[in-house]
């Protein structure tokens, strides 16, 4: 455990500025929220806070269109406010990370306008453009956002590239120029104190350069309708296949490598800084050390549902492949994602199912990122109007629907809310005040409130709850905290257990701890033995009061949905 780095020990959790805190009473969170926040965030028990977007921005993409590097956008408070939030958190002995977007500015960047504005300016190579072939676009790439990847730009004459939406085109990377000015950004940042970044889609940061076509046998619209009425395992896989030839030529490119290495080395002349990649690609691991530090294990999140045989063998093949030294980082949800009840539950037992997610957070190997509001059980919150989306891809999905797929409005809405992200974006429930205590009574807030902090769904309620969902969050850190072998120890799964049921030990040769992890995923109860891997030396977790002080055991009976966690004597 001594050996280990704060960002191994650390729980994350991510705070998307706009949804956290509003101080000001404008409907939109803001850095004076945050800065109110912090000794919530330090009583929760997380060490360390993922700031999403906190940039000036015309908010295209909800702040993933930065229009300045350095800048904080006005409506979250000032440069100012910035370095007292950094102190607060580095005063409360907790970390902050910043979100870095490499792949694309906003097209009201400065860099940008100046490339736009003719043939010849000199920041013209610092983003991709290119000709068109007669009226059509340079090649048949699409946005991952919908739609063609290239947009043209009647001043120019010209196409440019953009991987997202038209207002993010892509930066040229392959100008020694964009790599200098970026990195001067990640020195600005560094220099003040920021402890390291999440690296926003580092998979698109390269292109072809030969700009060759794609192959795909279907168009992106026919494939949305694949995927909606895609229903065995092969068709999905073929789908993916389909959905990796369709981006051969922008995805994940050899050169992502070289340019992740460059960038370590920065964050390496600073000490004890790190870097998160928005990728699950063991890959950008690099050596183990001169890449990233980290990579979510995102192949975890994409499961449908939790099984006991899904985790196992999720665990089974990421660690085996892990390089020397690379530390495992997991995660369940984000911004871009779904809720965790409304996306494991089974609409029975959703908070059981959020219990156990966090277990699995807080105890597999790895370093855990939380995502604000999952401490509650916030839920995905459907909008009943197009109008009330801010997520322009949603917003662009429901145009799509109506206008190329003939899907009847209320269906487009239907799919406008799957796939867009503004159900995971909705106001932090603080309270079961009006506007669930995140902007006072009479504000309309920049999306609404889901209603359902009223029936208990909010930070004070839980607070005062002792068998709440937040103070199960908040006893779970504490658990992992006074544990070592959690943090530190290494993985073995036990194999001789009842098919619903999830149990490993984890064990810390340096710390002399040894603990034992037993999940039950079932509505029914079941019993194993411990007896092929000892017998239990102190109870240290369980949802089962009655469990608590189990001592000298060598069977055990988990009830259903239990969590229970012991020290073990080998
Ligand atoms: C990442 C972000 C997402 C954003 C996209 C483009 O995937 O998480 O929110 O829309 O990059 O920047």
């Amino acid at each position: 455990m001594q050996t280990l780095k704060w960002w191994q020990k650390a729980v994350f959790y991510q705070i998307y500025p706009r949804s956290f805190a509003d101080s000001n009473g404008d409907g939109i969170g803001d850095l004076q929220g945050i800065i109110d926040r912090l000794d919530y965030l330090k009583d929760l028990g997380v060490d360390a806070v993922w700031l999403s977007p906190h940039y000036p921005s015309p908010l295209w993409d909800c702040g993933y269109d930065v229009a300045d590097y350095t800048g904080v956008a006005p409506e979250y408070g000032s440069l100012d406010d910035f370095k007292r939030m950094l102190d607060g958190f580095h005063q409360r002995g907790m970390y902050l990370i910043l979100d870095l977007v490499l792949n694309h500015t906003s097209d009201q960047h400065p860099w940008f306008l100046e490339s736009s504005s003719s043939l010849s300016n000199p920041r013209r190579d610092w983003y991709i453009w290119s000709d068109g072939v007669g009226s059509n676009p340079p090649n048949n790439w699409y946005s991952a956002f919908g739609g063609s990847a290239w947009e043209f730009d009647p001043v120019t004459d010209q196409y440019y590239y953009h991987y997202f939406l038209k207002q993010q085109p892509d930066l040229n990377w392959r100008n020694p120029q964009v790599q200098e000015a970026m990195f001067n950004a990640v020195r600005f940042w560094l220099d003040m104190g920021v402890d390291g970044f999440r690296l926003d889609a580092i998979g698109t940061i390269f292109e072809d350069e030969g700009l060759r076509n794609q192959s795909a046998p279907v168009t992106q619209t026919e494939l949305y309708r694949l995927v909606r009425s895609a229903k065995s395992p092969s068709e999905r896989k073929w789908i993916d296949r389909v959905w990796r030839e369709m981006y051969r030529h922008q995805h994940d490119l050899p050169e992502v490598h070289g340019l992740m290495q460059a960038l370590r080395k920065v964050v390496d002349e600073y000490p004890d800084r790190m870097l998160v990649g928005e990728t699950g690609m063991i890959e950008y691991y690099g050596n183990g050390e001169d890449e990233l530090h980290m990579v979510f294990n995102f192949p975890l999140m994409d499961h449908t549902r939790f099984t006991p045989g899904g985790v196992k063998a999720n665990q089974k093949e990421r660690l085996k492949r892990l390089p020397p030294k690379a530390w495992p980082c997991n995660t369940l949800n984000n911004h871009d994602a779904s809720r965790l009840g409304s996306h494991f539950g089974d609409g029975v037992h959703d908070e059981a199912i959020e219990r156990i997610a966090l277990a699995l957070m807080l105890t597999l190997r790895g370093t855990p990122f939380l995502y604000n509001g999952e401490e509650i059980g916030m839920t995905n919150y459907l909008l009943e109007d197009i109008r009330q989306f801010r997520d322009t891809w949603g917003i662009g999905r429901y145009l799509t629907e109506i206008e190329e797929m003939k899907t009847p409005p209320d269906q487009a809405l239907i799919y406008a809310n799957q796939t867009g992200r503004d159900k995971v974006r909705t106001p932090m429930q603080w309270s079961n005040e009006a506007n669930a205590g995140f902007s006072p009574e009479g504000v309309k807030t920049w999306l609404p409130v889901n209603p359902n902090y009223q029936k208990g769904i909010n930070v004070r309620s839980q607070q005062k709850d002792p068998g709440s969902l937040w103070n199960y969050y908040r006893r779970l850190l504490r658990v992992r905290k006074e544990n070592p072998a959690l943090v530190a120890g290494d993985y073995q799964p036990l194999e001789h257990t009842p098919r619903n049921c999830l149990a490993y030990i984890r064990q810390s040769q340096g710390d002399g701890q040894t603990c034992l992890v037993a999940i039950n995923y079932n509505a029914k109860s079941l019993s194993f033995d411990l007896n092929q891997c000892g017998k239990i030396k102190k109870t240290l977790f369980s949802t089962e009061e009655k469990h608590l002080h189990l001592k000298d055991e060598i069977s055990i009976t988990l009830a259903p949905y239990e969590v229970y966690l012991a020290e073990i004597e080998e």
